[in-house]
């Protein structure tokens, strides 16, 4: 039986095997590689938002929120606003336990910023079945230049543990694939 207590049979005190002596360089290697990519990343690749950061009193970024719903409301999903705002336009979404909201309806291929803030505690924004992944903060407007690049609809997931009913806390995004109507219409 083998014991932490009892030495190990054979000759285990002579040096390693020409394999396991490669597959430890390799895996060092590798490790270095990695190492590497961390601030090569952080100053390089598609994987960094286009954050543009400010703090606000949540009691604010909540004034804001709806005053954007009640601009641009076309609809309503059990309670919960839907709101298509025109591209281009700033978009508000507020979390807080355990809700998001509004329900965002955009277009594919326009631009907007989007506003996340939290009201209360933190909470993770997780959009599915994408990987896009953002804390919200209370206090913290982050605002990302986003460019939808998919039609379809889209979960939001929280992410970050906020209470008792964290696992209810989902939301939506539905992008649509037409163009909205032209302004002025001379193309
Ligand atoms: Cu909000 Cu978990």
């Amino acid at each position: 039986m083998n014991t932490g207590l009892k030495s190990p049979t054979g000759i285990w005190w002579k040096p390693a095997h020409k394999a396991e002596r490669i597959w430890v360089q390799i895996a060092f290697a590798w490790c270095m590689v990695l190492f590497a990519m961390m601030p090569l990343w952080h100053l390089k690749g598609a994987q960094n938002p286009s954050g543009i950061r400010a703090t606000v009193v949540p009691n604010d970024f909540a004034k804001r929120t709806y005053e954007f719903i009640n601009t641009y409301k076309v609809g309503d999903d059990h309670g919960v606003p839907v709101v298509e705002p025109p591209p281009g336009s700033d978009v508000y979404l507020m979390g807080r336990m355990w809700a998001w909201e509004p329900v965002l309806r955009l277009r594919k291929g326009a631009q907007y910023t989007l506003h996340l803030s939290s009201l209360d505690v933190n909470h993770g924004f997780s959009l599915a079945p994408v990987n896009l992944n953002f804390q919200v903060v209370p206090g913290y407007d982050y605002g990302l230049r986003i460019t939808p690049t998919e039609a379809g609809e889209f979960t939001i997931m929280c992410n970050e543990f906020c209470g008792i009913n964290h696992h209810a806390m989902v939301g939506r995004v539905i992008v649509l694939d037409d163009a909205p109507p032209a302004p002025g219409g001379d193309e």
